[in-house]
């Protein structure tokens, strides 16, 4: 059951839209606003009420969205949807920033308001379930390290602290993390999943992932970025309801894709890895990817640098890279090549392999950081608070160039 306020800007399509929550489930509770979307700020404490607010108007302006932001940053668990005629990509992204996940344009197919309603109760019902964390890794360029980390983290929890633990390579491009645990092919792949969403469920979802240890599970990248560029993120918000209760640790490799798809895991994460090495492009790329997530409203809080293959004499040291990303270095994590490259080689973790290396104590190391014994209160909320605006915003770069 949804508490769900709308705000319309016409009486017919607010009528409509009634007729929809009603069919979708009679037991929703639907209040009614008919005003312009640039009323929003004065009905703010309905929506902080509400579970999901629809904003329906055809004249909307950029503006509106500002009141939007705000509602929605200081109500978490508030979905927003935004019904409109048409959408540039501009457009969605300034929407996406300010909090909006769900779109669907006039007229209204029945089908797709159906499934984002149902999306957004299993958003809310699965936030009473298992106190579960996700924590993405992004870096922007390939070949820092990212993936390796990822796995060998997600390994760490899985066989060190006894997490629960789902590996999602939600990268897109050649997805490889899978062959970094196991020596044999994916049985369904990310793509697979989200190509048959209607169906997912715990027993589906069971065939997909392949279980590479009895407390780690993994969902392989798709191996064909033709093909992954169908996922949907509606898709991918199903798949992170459906696994979110399911698992303690969520851990997922995002690349260097930031996108509304991968946006959905950053909201959802209690921690961004931003893995850099120590390289002028890593320096001038780095700080444009931490513009540009700062610029979506991930606040530095959330952010964690961490510098893979550390070394002391490198002409780009830790002070410049601070200072040039206005963020202290989390975790640095040693060279060595020989462990890695045997890890990687044989598909097997490097906990496996050199378990006392410093590479591997590292990893244990950012484990600790990242999952605390006693972990503080979750701050995986999407929060907007610390969300700073640099005038000449970054935003049509969403994937991170190399
Ligand atoms: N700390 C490290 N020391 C040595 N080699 C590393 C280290 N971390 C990663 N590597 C190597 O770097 C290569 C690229 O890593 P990968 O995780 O695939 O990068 P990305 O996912 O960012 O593209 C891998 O073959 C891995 O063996
Ligand atoms: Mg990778």
């Amino acid at each position: 059951m949804l508490d769900i306020l709308l705000i319309s800007s016409d009486e017919e399509r607010a009528g409509r839209i009634a007729a929809l929550v009603t069919q979708e489930n009679a037991g929703h509770r639907l209040r009614t606003i008919r005003a312009g979307a640039s009323r929003l700020g004065e009905h703010r404490e309905s929506a902080q009420k509400a579970d999901l607010l629809i904003i329906d108007d055809v004249h909307l302006a950029q503006r509106d969205l500002a009141a939007v932001e705000a509602i929605a940053a200081s109500t978490p668990r508030l979905s927003c949807l935004l019904v409109t005629p048409s959408l540039s990509q501009d457009w969605l992204v300034a929407a996406m920033r300010a909090g909006v996940r769900h779109v669907l344009s006039w007229p209204i197919d029945d089908a797709s308001f159906a499934s984002e309603l149902a999306l957004i109760a299993q958003k809310k019902s699965a936030g009473t379930g298992r106190d579960s964390r996700m924590l993405s890794f992004v870096s922007p360029r390939g070949g820092s390290g990212t993936t390796f980390i990822a796995v060998n983290l997600a390994y760490a929890l899985a066989r060190e602290r006894g997490k629960r633990t789902l590996l999602i390579d939600l990268s897109r491009q050649f997805g490889d993390a899978h062959l970094m645990l196991a020596d044999k092919p994916p049985a369904s792949t990310l793509v697979d999943v989200c190509s048959q969403a209607e169906r997912l469920d715990g027993a589906f979802f069971e065939t997909c992932a392949m279980h590479v240890h009895p407390n780690l599970d993994v969902l392989a990248g798709s191996c064909d970025p033709v093909k992954a560029t169908d996922v949907r993120p509606a898709q991918v918000e199903r798949l992170f309801s459906l696994v979110m209760p399911r698992y303690d640790a969520v851990i997922v490799d995002l690349g260097r894709s930031v996108d509304p798809v991968s946006m959905l895991a950053l909201d959802r994460s209690s921690d961004i890895g931003v893995v850099l090495r120590q390289s002028i492009p890593h320096l001038h790329t780095g700080r444009r990817l931490v513009d540009i997530l700062r610029e979506l409203g991930y606040p530095g809080a959330k952010l964690r640098v961490l510098i893979n293959e550390y070394d002391k004499s490198a002409t780009v040291d830790i002070a410049t890279l601070e200072q040039a990303l206005g963020l202290r270095v989390a975790h640095r994590l040693a060279r060595d090549e020989k462990h890695a490259g045997e890890a990687v080689e044989q598909g097997t973790p490097l906990l496996e392999v050199a378990k006392a290396s410093p590479l591997a104590r590292g990893i244990d190391a950012l484990a600790d950081i990242l999952w605390p014994e006693q972990p503080e209160a979750s701050t995986s909320m999407f929060s907007r608070l610390f969300a700073s605006k640099p005038a000449a915003a970054p935003m049509r770069a969403l994937k991170a160039e190399s």
